[in-house]
């Protein structure tokens, strides 16, 4: 059962960028969750089958970011911090698990930090079977980056798209989408060059060539760059990516189905 449903499951990564405020803490951006949720509820009756993942935005990063969890263990005023972080995280997670239900999406609430181990900062042990037998019923799995246990480090912070592009390898999902609040990549950087060229086509190995955008302040995962890795090491592997705007409706669903748009795609 497993097989036929890989061979149609896209892996499906909603930036923390897109779906909060970023200037805000804690700021949740309504309109598109609303707009991301009717889109995967769409999707879903269509038969497509799928594994979403969500960011931290303006709920994760600050406060990972003002206790350094990216950093790994280092004193104990960071155990507090660990806490308050997986709070808002759940915070943030409960939001989407309530829209998603609504929008009549099947949604199976997984949280990371219970069933991963991380090593130096990189996912080392990842529990599929809950993932595996949720996907065999029909349900979707969502999970979010989160702060994982590590066993070198203490904890650490791992993304949304190290999980993203873990999952999709390991269960040789046939795309994976990065939903993001701009068009995709672009020849230059767009904010400062206002004739900046979409990218439509890129080859992994040419993602190296691209300008990375600079990230944000509160960024503890690495931002753009980090992305771009992640984008390379499963396009090179046979997977399809998919960068784009998930800020209105449509965006996401054009992605996954592959209708041609301005978003960018990213092949072997
Ligand atoms: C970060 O997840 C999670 C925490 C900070 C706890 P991501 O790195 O996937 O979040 P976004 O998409 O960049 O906001």
């Amino acid at each position: 059962v497993l097989l036929a449903l890989t061979a149609r499951l896209s892996v499906i990564k909603l930036g923390g960028s897109a779906i909060t405020v970023k200037s805000k803490p804690l700021a949740p951006r309504l309109s598109v969750i609303k707009a991301v949720a009717e889109d995967l509820a769409c999707l879903y009756e269509e038969g497509e089958r799928f594994i979403v993942i969500h960011g931290g935005g303006s709920y994760g990063h600050p406060l990972a970011s003002k206790y350094c969890l990216h950093k790994g263990f280092t004193n104990v005023v960071q155990l507090k911090g660990f806490a308050e972080t997986e709070l808002a995280m759940r915070d943030i997670n409960s939001i989407l698990v309530s829209s998603l239900a609504e929008a009549g999406v099947p949604v199976a609430p997984m949280h990371p930090s219970c069933m991963a181990v991380a090593c130096r900062g990189e996912i080392a042990d990842l529990y599929l079977k809950p993932l595996k037998l949720t996907l065999e019923l029909g349900l979707i799995p969502l999970l979010h980056g989160d702060v994982v246990m590590d066993v070198k480090d203490g904890f650490t912070v791992i993304s949304g798209d190290k999980l993203a592009t873990f999952l999709a390898l390991r269960f040789k999902a046939k795309k994976v989408v990065f939903g993001m609040d701009v068009k995709g990549l672009f020849d230059k950087d767009p904010k400062v060059h206002p004739d900046a060229k979409l990218l439509k086509l890129v080859k992994a190995r040419e993602l190296g060539n691209i300008s990375s955008v600079p990230s944000v302040r509160w960024d503890v995962t690495g931002g753009m760059r980090a992305k771009l890795a992640e984008a390379r090491k499963v396009a090179s592997k046979g997977i399809v990516v998919c960068m784009g705007s998930i800020v209105e409706k449509g965006g996401l669903l054009k992605m996954v189905k592959g209708i041609e748009g301005d978003y960018t795609v990213i092949v072997p």
